[in-house]
């Protein structure tokens, strides 16, 4: 007979493990591992939650079974700004969404893209005076956002920039807030079938400043990005991301329409700019706490790389660089956790998943554990370089992993590279903190404190 997996089995266990959990996730992750092993079930009300610290039962949920699961409810909320977009889509339209969509992220399309990621960088650091002082995370911020929407709809007018910009930081600050979950919480007491479409039809109608800005954006961005699809539509161009996936077509033939195509470039605003920018920020706040591995990646810079900036193909001889951001990402993974939604009964390693369970892959303590590494939190680039010692392919998904794996990979390692690259090989950074930066947790992890630094042009 299977069982549940251990976790709180009374009512005061579980209202602590609630709190914590609306308050501090990331302890609330801890605690919960260490006091009841790496599978954790957790029931509230009627829905039950596992939690996975084990890379064996995360690739089956992520690989093997990939066929049962769909996206947890929490990616319910996303569908407000994401609609049907590759994020959240399910069933026939993912997959013929991410088989329509997968040339504008090959290799050649990613090199196409790298001028413009130099451009970008150029403009960003002609504008770090000496001695200056910066966030180096809301430049990351910025130039990552720059890029993607460039990349992916053109030049556009500063005004255009602006609803852009306003509009993704307005919806990040929304994803921030996790008052619907305080809702479902509360709704749990009352006899409601579908609590979570309630608590979202509440969450969505309170007659709050914060929600009046959120819809406004969406209805800025929404109204810019359909009139730039109509008018590229007519123009038939073929310079950028936007333009190849108004062409791309299915076997039969049939286009995607103006909704998806919305919804697709919502999808890549947001998730190719928060990651790739949290991913820097974190690697920069690494890089300046360990001056050593700071002192081996500007030696290979200035070893292989000519010019101020990298050119494509010399960042292949970038080992060290790309093992240092792999290692960063391993520590600090800006999507701190995977969840989906098992649709029929099922197990996992004996213990039973009934249908409708939330399985949540826990990738930021995965890949700080020390079944799978060894010196959990050194941080050792030497771990991702050629020859270095194997690790479970499950214990180091910053992309994900299965048939869900980001599409983007190909391109937020080519940016990061570029973008450290061509920092590092022109200034030195001078930190003025000396505290390990909080968390600031919503849909991706970032420093709380961002990250402040004196700048200083090297002389070349
Ligand atoms: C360091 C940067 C990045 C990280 C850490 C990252 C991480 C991830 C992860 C973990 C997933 C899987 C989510 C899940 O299984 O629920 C994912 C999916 C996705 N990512 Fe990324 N990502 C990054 C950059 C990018 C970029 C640059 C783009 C696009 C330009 C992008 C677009 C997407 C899309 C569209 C999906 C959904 C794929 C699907 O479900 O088929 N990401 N990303």
């Amino acid at each position: 007979m299977t069982k549940f997996a251990p976790g709180p089995n009374n009512l005061w266990e579980i209202i602590k493990t609630v709190f914590k959990r609306q308050t501090d996730p990331m302890k609330f992750y801890h605690d919960t591992f260490s006091q009841f092993g790496d599978i954790a079930y957790i029931r509230i009300g009627k829905q039950g939650f596992l939690m996975l610290n084990d890379a064996d039962a995360i690739e089956q949920v992520l690989q093997t079974d990939a066929k049962i699961y769909t996206k947890s409810t929490a990616y319910e909320r996303f569908k407000l700004i994401f609609g049907k977009g590759l994020l959240v889509s399910e069933g026939d339209l993912w997959k013929r969404q991410r088989r329509l969509m997968a040339g504008a992220f090959t290799n050649r399309s990613v090199e196409k893209i790298h001028p413009l990621i130099i451009e970008e960088t150029q403009t960003m650091m002609s504008k770090w005076e000496d001695s200056s002082e910066i966030d180096l995370a809301e430049e990351m911020n910025f130039i990552t956002l720059q890029i993607i929407t460039k990349s992916m709809l053109g030049e556009l007018e500063e005004s255009e920039s602006k609803i852009v910009r306003s509009a993704v930081q307005e919806m990040l600050k929304y994803l921030q807030t996790n008052r619907h979950l305080w809702l479902q919480l509360f709704l749990n007491l009352l006899p409601i079938k579908d609590k979570l479409s309630m608590a979202l039809k509440i969450e969505t109608s309170l007659p709050l400043k914060s929600t009046k800005r959120f819809f406004k954006s969406i209805e800025a961005v929404d109204e810019l990005v359909n009139r730039m699809i109509e008018k590229r539509r007519k123009q038939n161009l073929n310079e950028n991301l936007i333009d190849m996936l108004i062409k791309v077509t299915d076997d039969d033939q049939s286009v995607m329409t103006n909704q998806q195509l919305r919804d697709e470039v919502m999808n890549i605003l947001i998730a190719g700019h928060e990651t790739t920018s949290n991913a820097l920020s974190w690697t920069f706040h690494q890089l300046l706490k360990y001056p050593d591995v700071l002192k081996k990646v500007e030696e290979e810079i200035a070893q292989f790389i000519k010019g101020e900036t990298p050119t494509y193909e010399e960042l292949s001889k970038l080992p060290y660089t790309q093992a240092m951001f792999l290692e960063s990402m391993r520590l600090y993974p800006p999507f701190w956790r995977i969840s989906r939604r098992a649709t029929e009964n099922t197990t996992i390693q004996g213990y039973e998943v009934p249908a409708g369970t939330n399985v949540i892959a826990s990738i930021f303590t995965v890949q700080r554990s020390g079944k799978y590494w060894k010196d959990p939190t050194e941080f050792r680039p030497e771990r991702f370089l050629e020859g270095a010692e194997e690790h479970h392919r499950f214990a180091f998904i910053p992309f994900g992993g299965g048939p869900r794996i980001c599409i983007g990979a190909n391109m937020a390692m080519t940016e990061a590279i570029t973008i450290l690259a061509s920092c590092l090989k022109n200034f030195t950074f001078t930190k003025n903190f000396n505290k390990d930066p909080n968390f600031l947790l919503s849909l991706t992890m970032q420093p709380k404190e961002g990250c402040k630094v004196k700048t200083q042009r090297k002389k070349l």
